[in-house]
């Protein structure tokens, strides 16, 4: 499906939120400011992608690392995202989204557990568009988790290691049966990945805005998606027009 706005659009966006506690801090609020402005672009930015016909959207909500910030600003991370599924639930079913989630998940708490179920649970037959919530998430560990299922069946004799090739990595790893994402968005400058998909996003290409999170909206999203309209995806060939010159000066 594409949109009538843009020539091509990636099957899967990934995004980096990165940017809320600078956005309060420069306002003079507390840190927790920025992340509740932060679900209000998380819900503006569901409702474009879902519009614009973007089949998986998977967001970087909570690292493997985000354990280590102050117990308060963890618990009310924890409380927005509860409030939220809570909260987008009916939202989520008028627009067919289903929700899908990954990372250790069983390390959230139990509360935000049984939600997150149960959420995932009612919207499954939903069709629209995958939301890929990254909670828990570290890209390093997601890998390592493969591999001892994996390494599991060959000590079960179910599978032989001369079988382990990078497709059955990758239906070992959380994101198993999605496609890679073909475009990752970062907000807020930083120009890394943050242990985000990192055998997933081999291929990916990156967009790096300095606009803080909160304040990204469907304008940046935008300016995000023709940006990668522009660009031409080589995967390790050489670049189209090359190969119609070369094609026209063999011929
Ligand atoms: C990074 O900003 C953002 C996070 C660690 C949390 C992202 C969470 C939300 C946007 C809200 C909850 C999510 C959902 C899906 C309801 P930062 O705090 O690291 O910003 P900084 O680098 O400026 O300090």
């Amino acid at each position: 499906m594409s949109s009538p706005e843009l020539a091509k659009i990636p099957r899967h966006l990934a995004v980096i939120m990165d940017g809320n506690g600078r956005w309060a801090r420069r306002r003079g609020m507390p840190r927790i400011m920025g992340h509740r402005q932060g679900v209000k672009a998380v819900r503006q930015t569901v409702t474009a992608c879902r519009e614009l016909g973007i089949e998986v959207l998977t967001l970087y909500a909570f690292s493997k690392e985000n354990w280590n910030r102050p117990k308060d600003e963890v618990t009310a991370l924890m409380d927005l995202l509860y409030e939220y599924l809570e909260r987008e639930l009916n939202e989520m079913l008028k627009n067919g989204i289903r929700l899908e989630a990954i990372g250790e998940i069983d390390q959230l708490p139990q509360k935000v557990q049984e939600k997150l179920a149960a959420v995932m649970e009612s919207t499954s037959s939903n069709k629209e568009m995958i939301l890929n919530l990254a909670l828990s998430y570290g890209g390093r560990a997601e890998i390592a988790r493969a591999v001892q299922k994996i390494a599991q069946k060959c000590v079960a004799g179910e599978i032989r290691p001369e079988e382990i090739d990078e497709n059955l990595v990758a239906s070992h790893l959380d994101t198993a049966g999605l496609p890679d994402p073909d475009l990752i968005i970062r907000t807020s400058g930083e120009m890394r990945l943050s242990n985000f998909l990192l055998f997933q996003s081999a291929y990916s290409e990156l967009y790096i805005t300095s606009t803080l999170w909160p304040d990204f909206d469907r304008q940046e999203l935008m300016k995000a998606l023709k940006e990668f309209e522009r660009r031409e995806r080589r995967f390790g060939r050489i670049g189209r027009s090359f190969a119609q010159a070369c094609t026209a000066i063999a011929s």
